[in-house]
């Protein structure tokens, strides 16, 4: 989703950094970008370059010279559309009537509509459809009123509601501020002196710096430009906070596209290895969680989406290898059971990001009703992590295409392990899982994907997949519907085998494809029973297991993993997605619409 960077140096030449910056933020999704800069010489004193579409392959020379000589500061912003449509006027940075202060924002104020109106009212310009625009103009009033730049932006930022994150830039007082108002914003404390960044993404400028500041909710940063050593934080709504400079030991991972053409590609490849790193985890931690788990009152799987999908795997994980029964729930829809929360309950947080706001405001309920929070994420440094009682890493290294594969696989991982912990059988869960990763890379050869492609060459012109699976591959079938849904943009649907009967076999017509997960389990009699009753009208049946059989069109062979199956029985599908989405031209790794952070509600 949308992404923040701004960079201060002394002297001049800050917008190219801000432009490299961006486009280390480009996995988040986005449509359009931006960057502002104080012109060293002219007439407007902010100089602003925005355009629909990607940065990526944007020649930053070019773009440096259409701002002009800098006077040392620039930011930048990266824009998936949430108010206003995807237009150059509606990309950020947005600046106020006079051309002196410019704002990149992250998130959404609930309240503008009120503001705007006013505003609009009062005779000021706003020139987009955003929430955003009423930012400039709002400090704009505050400094005609006589405020100084902190005065204002804070009067400013104390009436915003919702969550959201903004860096504006006054280029009279030669400041930005960076406000955190719910959604992410790091400072980064740069090598030479003076030089400072703030980004919403430790990966805006972990390249240059690996100092961080954490800014928190409801403070604000100031940073003075202009050859000046910044002012580090004369802070937040009161008083001033002295922020201690934290030193990140944290590798993203490889970040390139190790030759494949695609990330999505680069990445179901990395489960060779993945699935093994997740699980490389210190075995006292593992223990002393296993014991909360069983000692809790109440325990939550929280996620959303694929995330999401991974919890409901958990609950049947949790239920049939450790007798423990866990409540899985996607974020947007827990509020209904923030009763069961009390000190004695876990809330189990997954989420790749770590930034994805519904898992947020989950957290948020939980917090203040005393209950212990555990997050499982792959990015250290995030919101997540720091709101958190306690995490672990799931080691999956950068996951850049929108559509999680190898954080999937090692969050189902991770929850298998703790499962096993939780049982008393820790050794067993390493033993499972190091086995399946082991069958996992030898699936994972040429052979095996030009089979994947030969099917997706069958699939490519259908408009409705369906999926089926039992157990603890329902959620995986939901999880493949997910999958198939946003790289091919094929409808397609996960249901529960047993629930075929129940409605959705009215949909199945001659040539109908039907995926079944079918595990080597106790579902897999019944599951077959379901294919057969597919097959039966006509449908082409697609089966994924561990041994044909003859009711089968189509056999996808997958390792028998024994608990470890919805990691084995997804990684094909994966591969299906990505070369559904190639014949079908579209960009595997940035699906329409989509973004890999969600930082909205
Ligand atoms: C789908 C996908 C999303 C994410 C979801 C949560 O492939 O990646 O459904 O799983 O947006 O994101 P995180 O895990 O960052 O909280």
């Amino acid at each position: 989703m949308c992404g923040i960077v701004a960079y201060i140096r002394k002297g001049s030449g800050a917008s190219s950094r801000v432009i490299e910056g961006l486009k280390k933020l480009e996995y988040r999704g986005y449509d359009s970008w931006g960057i502002a800069t104080v012109a060293e010489e002219s007439s407007a004193p902010v100089a602003v370059v925005k355009k629909v579409g990607k940065i990526g392959s944007v020649d930053s020379s070019r773009v440096s010279r259409a701002l002009g000589r800098d006077r040392g500061v620039a930011i930048g912003h990266t824009r998936w559309a949430t108010h206003g449509g995807i237009t150059q006027k509606n990309a950020h940075p947005h600046v106020d009537c006079s051309g002196r202060l410019a704002v990149v924002h992250n998130g959404i104020i609930e309240n503008y509509q009120g503001f705007r109106d006013r505003l609009i009212k009062r005779g000021h310009r706003l020139l987009s459809e955003t929430d955003t625009e009423i930012i400039p103009h709002l400090v704009e009033e505050g400094m005609s009123a006589g405020r100084s730049f902190r005065d204002a932006v804070l009067e400013v930022s104390r009436q915003l509601e919702g969550r959201s994150a903004f860096v504006l830039m006054d280029a009279g007082s030669g400041q930005i501020a960076a406000v955190r108002l719910g959604a992410p914003l790091i400072v980064g404390v740069g090598k030479e002196p003076g030089e400072m960044y703030v980004s919403s993404d430790i990966a805006g400028f972990l390249d240059y710096t690996n100092r961080v500041m954490y800014i928190d909710d409801g403070q604000a940063a100031f940073l003075h430009f202009d050859g000046t050593r910044p002012k580090f934080f004369e802070i937040a709504f009161g008083e001033s906070v002295y922020k201690r400079i934290v030193t990140v030991d944290w590798k993203r991972g490889e970040v390139g596209k190790s030759g494949y053409d695609h990330f999505l590609m680069k990445e179901i490849m990395e489960q060779k290895h993945t699935i093994a790193d997740a699980i490389n985890q210190d075995d006292k931690r593992i223990l002393e969680i296993a014991g909360s788990i069983r000692h809790a009152s109440v325990v939550f799987l929280v996620g959303s989406g694929t995330a999401g999908r991974v919890c409901a795997a958990g609950e049947y994980l949790f239920s049939t290898i450790a007798k423990k029964h866990v409540n899985a729930e996607v974020a947007s829809e827990f509020r209904n059971y923030k009763h069961y929360l009390t000190n004695k309950a876990l809330m189990i947080a997954i989420s790749q990001s770590g930034e994805t706001t519904d898992v947020l405001e989950v957290i948020d309920i939980a917090k203040p009703r005393g209950a212990k929070v555990l997050s499982l994420l792959n990015v250290f440094g995030s919101t997540m992590m720091r709101m958190s009682d306690d995490f672990l890493m799931i080691n999956a290294g950068a996951e850049h295409a929108v559509a999680s594969t190898k954080a999937t696989t090692a969050q189902l991982s991770l929850v298998t392990l703790l499962a096993y912990a939780t049982a008393g059988r820790l050794d067993e869960g390493k033993r499972l899982l190091l086995n399946a990763a082991a069958q996992v890379n030898d699936m994972l050869n040429p052979r095996y994907e030009e089979y994947i492609k030969k099917l997706a060459r069958k699939l490519k012109n259908k408009h409705d997949i369906m999926i089926i699976g039992r157990g603890v591959n329902y959620p995986m079938a939901e999880e493949a519907a997910i999958k198939l849904t946003e790289t091919s943009y094929i409808h397609a649907h996960g249901f529960a085998g047993g629930e075929l009967k129940h409605g959705p076999l009215a949909l199945v017509e001659k040539g109908t494809p039907c995926i079944a997960l079918i595990a080597n389990d106790d579902t897999k009699a019944e599951m077959l029973s379901n294919a057969i009753e597919v097959k039966a009208r006509g449908g082409y049946v697609i089966g994924v297991s561990p041994e044909n059989n003859k009711i089968f069109d189509y056999w996808i062979r997958v390792p028998d993993a024994g608990n470890a199956s919805p990691i084995a029985n997804i990684i094909p599908i994966q591969m299906l997605g990505y070369h559904l989405a190639l014949l079908r031209g579209i960009n595997p790794d940035y699906p329409r619409n989509l973004a890999k952070s969600v930082t909205v509600k």
